[in-house]
């Protein structure tokens, strides 16, 4: 599965969905982590941020016959690899945008890793962008996320609109896999009520709810995703649930 973790604003939960799914998925095969957001967050997950431009995604984007191999961090958690932004993926992607070579990028440059790798697990950043399209477009399964924050319903439709668009013209092969609860309070009645509105949408909302978690702020200054730092937890439980429901989802060949 190479799957793009989307919304259409940011501080919704994508990087924390992004950094535990990496590692959950791992049980199941190689992974890379691929950080699509100039402010490097994923990376930063692990623990790891980028030398310079030159040690990041970007280099790769702007000099699509350069080696991946050496920008790789390899084994920043068990079986998972990471490719690391640098916030000056935000002036590439211009220069890219410019000479009409953005959207394909991502995918011209990850091409020859695909047969390392079982799973890529790509992160973008909090819009429906034109980077964020070069990772829909690396992408063959989309992801987004919903708080308790009533505009969340919102925004999953605008991502399932903006994947429909986007295969309509021809720019990805991509489908929204699933619609997840990155942050769910059950006691919390506007939770209930995103919930309620998403599941009258049609959209493919996930069972698995990653509950919100004092553990997760704790985990970020911890420089581990939560499922490694509370392996035994709920949220952990959580995310192992939702791995098998994406897997589930792709192995029955769910489309959109
Ligand atoms: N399940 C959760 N429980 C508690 N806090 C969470 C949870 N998921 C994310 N957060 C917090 O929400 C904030 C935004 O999360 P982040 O993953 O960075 O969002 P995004 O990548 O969409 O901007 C962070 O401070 C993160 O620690
Ligand atoms: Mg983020």
């Amino acid at each position: 599965m190479r799957l793009a973790i989307c919304s259409s604003k940011g501080g919704v939960g994508k990087t924390t969905v992004a950094a535990n799914l990496a590692v959950t998925l791992a049980a199941s095969g190689r992974v890379l982590a691929v950080d699509v957001d100039p402010q490097d967050s994923l990376g930063r997950a692990f623990g790891v941020v980028a030398k310079g431009p030159d040690d990041s995604l970007g280099a790769l984007l702007e000099d699509p016959p350069a080696d991946a191999r050496p920008v790789i961090r390899h084994d920043v958690a068990p079986g998972v690899d990471l490719l690391p932004s640098h916030q000056s993926l935000e002036s590439v992607a211009v220069r890219l945008a410019a000479s009409g070579g953005l959207t394909t990028s991502i995918r011209r440059a990850l091409r020859p890793l695909w047969d390392a790798y079982d799973h890529v697990v790509l992160d973008t950043r909090g819009d429906l962008g034109a980077l964020t399209l070069a990772a829909v477009c690396a992408a063959d399964s989309v992801l987004t996320v919903f708080t308790s924050d009533p505009g969340s319903a919102l925004g999953a439709a605008r991502v399932a609109a903006f994947v429909e668009q986007q295969r309509a013209y021809e720019n990805t092969s991509a489908v929204l896999r699933g619609v997840v609860c990155a942050s769910w309070d059950p006691r919390g009645r506007a939770a209930r009520d995103v919930a309620a509105a998403l599941d009258a949408s049609g959209l493919p909302v996930l069972r698995a709810r990653v509950p919100m978690s004092r553990r997760v702020p704790a985990s970020t200054l911890a420089k581990r995703p939560v499922v490694l730092t509370s392996p035994a937890s709920p949220i952990a439980a959580a995310y192992a649930a939702l791995t098998e429901e994406l897997l589930g989802a792709t192995d029955r060949g769910v489309a959109a």
